[in-house]
Protein backbone atom coordinates (compact mmCIF):
# COMPACT_ATOMS: atom_id res chain seq x y z
CA UNK A 1 0.00 0.00 0.00
CA UNK A 2 1.15 3.33 -1.28
CA UNK A 3 -0.07 6.95 0.82
CA UNK A 4 -0.68 9.65 -1.57
CA UNK A 5 -0.54 13.03 -0.56
CA UNK A 6 -2.19 16.25 -2.84
CA UNK A 7 -1.38 19.88 -2.04
CA UNK A 8 -1.06 21.49 -5.29
CA UNK A 9 -3.63 23.80 -5.84
CA UNK A 10 -6.86 24.38 -3.65
CA UNK A 11 -7.14 20.49 -2.93
CA UNK A 12 -5.82 18.98 0.64
CA UNK A 13 -6.02 15.38 -0.33
CA UNK A 14 -4.66 12.21 1.01
CA UNK A 15 -5.43 8.41 0.01
CA UNK A 16 -4.78 4.66 0.58
CA UNK A 17 -3.82 3.04 -2.44
CA UNK A 18 -2.85 -0.97 -2.88
CA UNK A 19 -0.60 -2.62 -5.03
CA UNK A 20 -3.48 -3.89 -7.29
CA UNK A 21 -4.65 -0.22 -7.83
CA UNK A 22 -7.47 -0.23 -5.64
CA UNK A 23 -8.26 2.90 -3.84
CA UNK A 24 -8.79 1.83 0.11
CA UNK A 25 -9.18 5.72 1.17
CA UNK A 26 -9.59 8.87 -0.58
CA UNK A 27 -9.93 12.22 1.51
CA UNK A 28 -10.10 15.24 -0.42
CA UNK A 29 -10.76 18.75 1.56
CA UNK A 30 -10.72 22.06 -0.65
CA UNK A 31 -10.59 25.43 0.20
CA UNK A 32 -12.34 26.55 -2.59
CA UNK A 33 -15.04 28.84 -0.33
CA UNK A 34 -12.58 31.43 0.54
CA UNK A 35 -11.40 31.67 -2.90
CA UNK A 36 -14.87 32.20 -4.90
CA UNK A 37 -14.45 36.23 -3.95
CA UNK A 38 -11.43 36.25 -5.59
CA UNK A 39 -12.23 34.85 -8.94
CA UNK A 40 -9.47 32.60 -8.36
CA UNK A 41 -6.95 30.60 -6.00
CA UNK A 42 -5.20 33.07 -3.92
CA UNK A 43 -1.89 31.52 -3.41
CA UNK A 44 -1.42 32.59 0.34
CA UNK A 45 -4.62 31.82 1.14
CA UNK A 46 -4.12 28.55 -0.22
CA UNK A 47 -0.89 27.53 1.53
CA UNK A 48 -2.18 28.27 4.80
CA UNK A 49 -5.26 26.23 4.16
CA UNK A 50 -3.06 23.18 3.62
CA UNK A 51 -1.10 23.95 6.80
CA UNK A 52 -4.17 23.68 8.51
CA UNK A 53 -5.52 20.94 6.85
CA UNK A 54 -3.06 18.33 5.49
CA UNK A 55 -2.95 16.71 9.24
CA UNK A 56 -6.32 15.73 9.85
CA UNK A 57 -6.87 14.45 6.30
CA UNK A 58 -3.60 11.91 6.30
CA UNK A 59 -5.17 11.24 9.71
CA UNK A 60 -8.63 10.11 8.16
CA UNK A 61 -7.06 8.32 5.05
CA UNK A 62 -4.97 6.28 7.23
CA UNK A 63 -8.28 5.66 9.41
CA UNK A 64 -10.59 5.01 6.47
CA UNK A 65 -7.88 2.33 5.39
CA UNK A 66 -7.86 0.52 8.78
CA UNK A 67 -4.08 1.56 8.84
CA UNK A 68 -2.53 2.35 12.26
CA UNK A 69 -0.98 6.09 12.54
CA UNK A 70 1.83 5.40 14.23
CA UNK A 71 2.96 2.88 12.05
CA UNK A 72 0.87 1.89 8.84
CA UNK A 73 1.96 -0.90 6.53
CA UNK A 74 2.97 1.30 3.68
CA UNK A 75 5.43 0.84 1.01
CA UNK A 76 5.67 4.44 0.44
CA UNK A 77 4.62 8.10 0.56
CA UNK A 78 4.03 9.83 -2.84
CA UNK A 79 3.77 13.38 -2.81
CA UNK A 80 2.97 15.66 -5.81
CA UNK A 81 6.40 18.03 -6.12
CA UNK A 82 4.82 19.45 -8.89
CA UNK A 83 3.82 21.75 -11.07
CA UNK A 84 1.85 23.86 -8.90
CA UNK A 85 1.96 26.51 -6.39
CA UNK A 86 5.05 26.69 -4.18
CA UNK A 87 3.50 27.60 -1.34
CA UNK A 88 0.87 24.45 -1.07
CA UNK A 89 3.82 22.10 -3.06
CA UNK A 90 5.65 22.95 0.19
CA UNK A 91 3.18 22.23 2.76
CA UNK A 92 2.69 18.52 1.10
CA UNK A 93 6.36 18.09 0.70
CA UNK A 94 6.89 18.93 4.22
CA UNK A 95 4.45 16.53 6.03
CA UNK A 96 5.18 13.34 3.10
CA UNK A 97 8.51 14.33 4.13
CA UNK A 98 8.24 13.70 8.15
CA UNK A 99 5.91 11.14 7.64
CA UNK A 100 8.51 8.79 5.82
CA UNK A 101 11.36 9.80 7.57
CA UNK A 102 8.80 8.64 11.35
CA UNK A 103 7.87 5.68 9.38
CA UNK A 104 10.76 4.67 7.70
CA UNK A 105 9.76 4.19 4.54
CA UNK A 106 10.71 5.35 0.91
CA UNK A 107 9.61 8.69 -0.24
CA UNK A 108 8.87 9.81 -4.10
CA UNK A 109 8.06 12.91 -5.54
CA UNK A 110 5.27 12.47 -8.16
CA UNK A 111 4.39 14.92 -10.95
CA UNK A 112 1.01 15.76 -10.36
CA UNK A 113 0.09 15.73 -14.53
CA UNK A 114 1.46 12.19 -14.67
CA UNK A 115 -1.42 11.34 -11.51
CA UNK A 116 -4.11 12.68 -13.56
CA UNK A 117 -2.65 10.02 -15.97
CA UNK A 118 -3.58 7.53 -13.60
CA UNK A 119 -6.53 7.94 -13.13
CA UNK A 120 -8.51 5.95 -15.33
CA UNK A 121 -6.09 3.14 -13.95
CA UNK A 122 -7.82 3.05 -11.13
CA UNK A 123 -11.43 2.43 -11.89
CA UNK A 124 -10.72 0.09 -15.09
CA UNK A 125 -7.70 -2.35 -14.24
CA UNK A 126 -8.15 -3.93 -17.28
CA UNK A 127 -6.87 -0.72 -19.53
CA UNK A 128 -5.46 -1.86 -22.90
CA UNK A 129 -2.73 0.02 -23.93
CA UNK A 130 -1.82 2.56 -25.71
CA UNK A 131 -4.14 4.95 -24.88
CA UNK A 132 -4.55 8.19 -25.81
CA UNK A 133 -5.64 11.02 -23.24
CA UNK A 134 -6.73 14.44 -23.28
CA UNK A 135 -6.18 15.96 -20.24
CA UNK A 136 -7.92 19.29 -19.32
CA UNK A 137 -7.81 20.93 -16.43
CA UNK A 138 -8.25 24.37 -14.74
CA UNK A 139 -4.11 24.85 -15.00
CA UNK A 140 -3.08 22.48 -18.07
CA UNK A 141 -4.56 21.31 -21.37
CA UNK A 142 -2.39 18.60 -23.42
CA UNK A 143 -2.93 15.33 -25.51
CA UNK A 144 -0.80 12.55 -24.40
CA UNK A 145 0.01 9.29 -25.65
CA UNK A 146 0.47 6.35 -23.33
CA UNK A 147 2.53 3.29 -24.38
CA UNK A 148 2.06 1.92 -20.84
CA UNK A 149 1.83 3.14 -17.11
CA UNK A 150 4.66 5.55 -16.86
CA UNK A 151 5.44 5.87 -20.51
CA UNK A 152 3.93 8.78 -21.94
CA UNK A 153 4.69 11.44 -24.60
CA UNK A 154 3.14 14.72 -24.83
CA UNK A 155 1.98 15.28 -28.28
CA UNK A 156 0.50 18.55 -28.17
CA UNK A 157 -0.21 21.51 -25.14
CA UNK A 158 -2.11 24.46 -24.87
CA UNK A 159 0.40 27.66 -26.19
CA UNK A 160 -1.60 30.06 -24.06
CA UNK A 161 -4.54 29.40 -21.34
CA UNK A 162 -5.61 26.01 -20.19
CA UNK A 163 -9.20 25.08 -21.11
CA UNK A 164 -10.47 25.03 -17.47
CA UNK A 165 -9.35 28.32 -17.38
CA UNK A 166 -10.81 29.90 -20.29
CA UNK A 167 -13.95 28.33 -18.45
CA UNK A 168 -12.89 30.61 -15.69
CA UNK A 169 -12.55 33.77 -17.42
CA UNK A 170 -15.25 33.67 -19.43
CA UNK A 171 -17.63 32.65 -16.52
CA UNK A 172 -16.25 35.71 -14.77
CA UNK A 173 -17.01 37.96 -17.58
CA UNK A 174 -20.22 36.39 -17.95
CA UNK A 175 -20.84 37.16 -13.68
CA UNK A 176 -21.12 33.54 -13.46
CA UNK A 177 -18.43 33.29 -10.58
CA UNK A 178 -15.66 30.53 -9.94
CA UNK A 179 -15.42 28.39 -11.03
CA UNK A 180 -16.87 28.96 -14.46
CA UNK A 181 -17.12 25.35 -15.95
CA UNK A 182 -20.30 23.89 -13.89
CA UNK A 183 -21.79 26.95 -14.61
CA UNK A 184 -20.98 27.38 -18.12
CA UNK A 185 -21.32 23.63 -18.77
CA UNK A 186 -24.96 24.11 -16.91
CA UNK A 187 -26.03 26.93 -18.77
CA UNK A 188 -25.11 26.10 -22.10
CA UNK A 189 -27.12 22.87 -21.91
CA UNK A 190 -30.50 25.07 -22.35
CA UNK A 191 -28.47 28.02 -24.63
CA UNK A 192 -28.41 27.93 -28.60
CA UNK A 193 -24.74 26.83 -29.87
CA UNK A 194 -25.47 28.95 -33.12
CA UNK A 195 -26.27 32.30 -31.26
CA UNK A 196 -22.73 33.31 -31.97
CA UNK A 197 -20.55 32.73 -34.07
CA UNK A 198 -16.90 32.00 -32.39
CA UNK A 199 -13.50 31.02 -34.13
CA UNK A 200 -12.44 27.03 -33.73
CA UNK A 201 -8.47 28.05 -33.33
CA UNK A 202 -6.59 25.00 -34.66
CA UNK A 203 -2.89 26.45 -34.96
CA UNK A 204 -1.89 24.23 -37.96
CA UNK A 205 -1.40 20.70 -38.68
CA UNK A 206 0.12 19.96 -35.47
CA UNK A 207 -1.53 18.72 -31.97
CA UNK A 208 -1.38 21.99 -30.09
CA UNK A 209 -4.05 23.80 -28.38
CA UNK A 210 -4.86 27.44 -28.13
CA UNK A 211 -7.96 29.14 -26.03
CA UNK A 212 -7.15 32.90 -25.60
CA UNK A 213 -8.53 33.93 -28.93
CA UNK A 214 -11.82 32.18 -28.60
CA UNK A 215 -12.30 34.09 -25.05
CA UNK A 216 -11.39 37.34 -26.79
CA UNK A 217 -13.85 36.38 -29.24
CA UNK A 218 -16.42 35.96 -26.73
CA UNK A 219 -15.73 39.37 -24.87
CA UNK A 220 -15.79 41.33 -28.11
CA UNK A 221 -19.34 39.32 -29.58
CA UNK A 222 -20.82 40.36 -26.05
CA UNK A 223 -19.71 44.06 -25.97
CA UNK A 224 -20.68 44.37 -29.57
CA UNK A 225 -24.32 43.12 -28.76
CA UNK A 226 -25.33 43.51 -25.35
CA UNK A 227 -28.75 42.00 -25.92
CA UNK A 228 -27.56 38.33 -26.26
CA UNK A 229 -28.64 35.98 -23.48
CA UNK A 230 -25.84 34.60 -21.27
CA UNK A 231 -26.80 30.83 -21.58
CA UNK A 232 -26.79 31.61 -25.84
CA UNK A 233 -23.37 32.40 -25.14
CA UNK A 234 -22.19 29.82 -22.94
CA UNK A 235 -23.90 27.45 -25.44
CA UNK A 236 -21.60 29.30 -28.22
CA UNK A 237 -18.35 29.09 -25.90
CA UNK A 238 -18.67 25.48 -24.90
CA UNK A 239 -19.29 24.27 -28.64
CA UNK A 240 -16.24 26.51 -30.18
CA UNK A 241 -13.94 25.02 -27.13
CA UNK A 242 -15.05 21.58 -27.45
CA UNK A 243 -14.89 21.32 -31.29
CA UNK A 244 -11.01 22.47 -30.94
CA UNK A 245 -10.35 19.28 -28.45
CA UNK A 246 -12.11 16.88 -30.39
CA UNK A 247 -11.08 17.72 -33.72
CA UNK A 248 -7.40 17.73 -32.05
CA UNK A 249 -8.07 14.23 -30.76
CA UNK A 250 -9.14 13.00 -33.66
CA UNK A 251 -6.36 14.54 -35.60
CA UNK A 252 -4.14 12.09 -32.80
CA UNK A 253 -6.54 9.18 -33.32
CA UNK A 254 -5.93 9.26 -36.89
CA UNK A 255 -2.25 9.53 -37.10
CA UNK A 256 -1.43 6.88 -33.74
CA UNK A 257 -3.30 3.54 -33.79
CA UNK A 258 -4.48 3.01 -29.77
CA UNK A 259 -6.43 0.64 -28.07
CA UNK A 260 -8.37 3.40 -26.10
CA UNK A 261 -9.26 6.62 -25.38
CA UNK A 262 -9.34 8.31 -21.84
CA UNK A 263 -10.19 11.96 -20.52
CA UNK A 264 -8.92 13.37 -17.58
CA UNK A 265 -8.52 16.78 -15.71
CA UNK A 266 -11.29 18.76 -14.22
CA UNK A 267 -12.59 19.64 -17.52
CA UNK A 268 -13.02 15.95 -18.22
CA UNK A 269 -16.51 16.68 -16.12
CA UNK A 270 -17.81 18.63 -19.19
CA UNK A 271 -21.13 16.84 -20.63
CA UNK A 272 -19.82 18.13 -23.84
CA UNK A 273 -16.46 16.71 -23.99
CA UNK A 274 -17.64 13.49 -22.33
CA UNK A 275 -20.49 12.68 -25.01
CA UNK A 276 -17.17 13.56 -27.70
CA UNK A 277 -15.22 11.47 -26.59
CA UNK A 278 -17.48 8.90 -26.21
CA UNK A 279 -18.69 9.31 -30.15
CA UNK A 280 -14.77 9.32 -30.97
CA UNK A 281 -14.04 6.13 -29.12
CA UNK A 282 -17.14 4.56 -31.10
CA UNK A 283 -16.38 6.03 -34.27
CA UNK A 284 -12.72 4.37 -34.08
CA UNK A 285 -13.77 1.27 -32.55
CA UNK A 286 -11.92 1.60 -29.26
CA UNK A 287 -12.12 1.41 -25.35
CA UNK A 288 -13.64 4.90 -24.11
CA UNK A 289 -12.42 6.00 -20.24
CA UNK A 290 -14.56 8.88 -18.79
CA UNK A 291 -13.57 8.92 -15.08
CA UNK A 292 -16.22 9.50 -12.46
CA UNK A 293 -15.93 13.45 -11.17
CA UNK A 294 -13.96 12.32 -8.06
CA UNK A 295 -11.08 11.14 -10.07
CA UNK A 296 -11.07 13.26 -12.70
CA UNK A 297 -10.67 16.20 -9.91
CA UNK A 298 -7.68 16.90 -8.25
CA UNK A 299 -7.79 13.82 -5.60
CA UNK A 300 -4.81 11.94 -3.58
CA UNK A 301 -5.23 8.43 -5.28
CA UNK A 302 -4.37 9.19 -8.43
CA UNK A 303 -0.87 10.68 -6.73
CA UNK A 304 -0.75 7.22 -4.90
CA UNK A 305 -1.18 5.13 -7.88
CA UNK A 306 1.72 7.09 -9.46
CA UNK A 307 4.09 6.64 -6.66
CA UNK A 308 3.15 2.53 -6.58
CA UNK A 309 4.27 2.79 -10.33
CA UNK A 310 7.41 4.31 -9.42
CA UNK A 311 8.30 2.81 -6.69
CA UNK A 312 7.60 -0.60 -8.07
CA UNK A 313 10.74 0.26 -10.45
CA UNK A 314 12.88 0.47 -8.27
CA UNK A 315 12.66 4.74 -7.92
CA UNK A 316 12.77 7.09 -5.02
CA UNK A 317 13.24 10.41 -3.95
CA UNK A 318 15.95 11.92 -1.17
CA UNK A 319 14.26 14.10 1.63
CA UNK A 320 16.11 17.03 0.22
CA UNK A 321 13.20 16.72 -2.37
CA UNK A 322 12.39 20.07 -3.74
CA UNK A 323 8.82 21.46 -5.23
CA UNK A 324 9.21 22.05 -8.91
CA UNK A 325 6.04 24.40 -9.77
CA UNK A 326 7.04 24.46 -13.54
CA UNK A 327 7.39 20.72 -13.70
CA UNK A 328 6.41 19.53 -17.16
CA UNK A 329 4.99 16.37 -17.71
CA UNK A 330 7.70 15.61 -21.01
CA UNK A 331 10.46 16.40 -18.24
CA UNK A 332 9.45 13.22 -16.48
CA UNK A 333 11.45 10.06 -16.90
O1 LIG B 1 -8.36 19.43 -12.30
P1 LIG B 1 -9.04 20.54 -11.55
O2 LIG B 1 -9.97 20.17 -10.42
O3 LIG B 1 -7.99 21.53 -10.95
C1 LIG B 1 -6.81 21.83 -11.63
O4 LIG B 1 -5.81 21.09 -11.44
O5 LIG B 1 -6.84 22.80 -12.40
O6 LIG B 1 -9.84 21.43 -12.64
C2 LIG B 1 -10.60 22.56 -12.30
C3 LIG B 1 -11.10 23.19 -13.57
C4 LIG B 1 -11.72 24.58 -13.36
O7 LIG B 1 -11.16 25.46 -14.31
C5 LIG B 1 -13.21 24.35 -13.62
O8 LIG B 1 -13.86 25.50 -14.14
C6 LIG B 1 -13.16 23.23 -14.64
O9 LIG B 1 -12.11 22.38 -14.19
N1 LIG B 1 -14.43 22.47 -14.71
C7 LIG B 1 -15.20 22.41 -15.81
C8 LIG B 1 -16.35 21.65 -15.47
N2 LIG B 1 -16.22 21.26 -14.16
C9 LIG B 1 -15.03 21.78 -13.71
N3 LIG B 1 -15.03 22.93 -17.03
C10 LIG B 1 -15.99 22.69 -17.94
N4 LIG B 1 -17.12 21.99 -17.68
C11 LIG B 1 -17.34 21.44 -16.48
N5 LIG B 1 -18.46 20.74 -16.25
ZN1 LIG C 1 -5.05 18.76 -11.48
Amino acid sequence: MVLGVETSCDETAAAVVDERFRVLSSVVESSIDQHRDFGGVVPELAGRAHVTTIGPVVRRALEEADLELAAPDLAGVAVTGGPGLIGSLLVGLSAAKALALVWGVPLIGVNHLEGHLFAPLLESRELEWPLMTLLVSGGHSLIVLQRGPGEHRVLGETIDDAAGEAYDKVARWLGLGYPGGPAIDRLASVGSPDALSLPVSMIGDDFDLSFSGLKTAVVRATKADRTIATEDVAASFQRALAEQLLRKLRHSLERYEVRGVALAGGVAANSALRGGVAQLAGEFGIECHLPTLAMCTDNAAMIAAAGLYRLSIGQRSELSLSARPNWRLADVS
